[in-house]
């Protein structure tokens, strides 16, 4: 991991590969394990970055991870200006000061790709929408996160992630890869507390980003799992139908987490898309 200066914290990333940046933004309650198998298979095409997302893994959270109240909250236009000053210094070390990049949100990484696409559009050159969605919580949903937040002790952890994965993953993936389950079961368990309260009380706090949506003037990838139960397969159709150079893939034997679950085929959908939409354009 290296480590670069973002705002008051200080950002850790997987950096790996050879080409142009593919920068990832992982899930909720994740960290840059989660696309750890996909930038295996993808780094000899792309210089990939993969942050921990700030309180995320190793990355602290920094006193702008909270609210004018003190309390841990990072909306995701704080996550995407991270972002967008992790990938200037990137860059800039490059010395491709203008380069443009490919954004490769999965859920929560979306919400915060969407807010990037919003924020700093001319640093695109396509965007990766997996797993996610347009929509702001509905109120229900909202309180259920604030609860959260307002409750999360580090003790219950390693229950959350107990009641979280069956939602997260495909039903063959607990018996045909157990080890998958595993990694996702030890990646949400080492989160903090207070990482977990920020990232929740963000994602209650966001605005419905549809407009962005019809907004995004980069070809876009919309991937998802066959089994995701959170962004459906018709759910990320009727996404990729308010996109104007929208693609469309669905990841077979995947839930909520097509990198764990089935990287070679996420990696290939990336790999065809980038080749048809952005290669030959360059
Ligand atoms: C995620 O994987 O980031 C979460 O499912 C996002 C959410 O809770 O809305």
């Amino acid at each position: 991991m290296k480590k670069f200066l973002v705002d008051d914290t200080e950002y850790y990333a997987r950096t790996d590969g050879d080409g142009p940046i593919m920068l990832f933004a992982h899930g909720f309650p994740f960290d840059s394990r989660l696309f750890e198998p996909v930038v295996e298979r993808l780094k000899s095409r792309f210089f990939c970055v993969v942050p921990d997302l700030r309180g995320f893994g190793m990355t602290k959270l920094g006193a702008n991870g909270h609210n004018p109240n003190g309390f841990p909250r990072v909306k995701m236009g704080r996550y995407a200006d991270d972002l967008a000053i992790l990938v200037s210094e990137i860059a800039c070390q490059r010395r491709e000061k203008n380069a443009k990049i490919v954004l490769c949100g999965l859920s929560m990484g979306g919400y915060i790709a969407l807010a990037f696409a919003r924020r700093r559009p001319e640093r695109l050159a396509g965007v990766v929408f997996c797993d996610s969605n347009a929509t702001q919580d509905s109120p229900e949903k909202a309180s259920e996160r604030r609860l959260l937040a307002d409750t999360i002790t580090s003790l219950q952890i390693p229950a959350l992630a107990d009641e979280m994965i069956p939602n997260l993953v495909a039903p063959e993936t607990p018996v045909k890869q157990p080890d998958v389950v595993a990694t996702l079961r030890e990646m949400i368990a080492s989160q903090s507390p207070d990482a977990i309260a920020a990232g929740a009380r963000g994602m209650a706090k966001r605005s419905d980003s549809t407009e962005t949506l019809r907004q995004l003037d980069v070809p876009t990838l919309v991937l998802g799992g066959e089994f995701d139960k959170l962004s459906t397969p018709a759910s990320l159709d009727a996404i990729a139908a308010q996109i104007r150079d929208a693609s469309r893939v669905t990841i077979p034997r995947s839930g909520h987490v097509p990198p764990l679950e089935n990287p070679d085929a996420f990696a290939d959908a990336i790999l065809k898309w980038y080749d048809a939409k952005i290669n030959l354009a360059e």
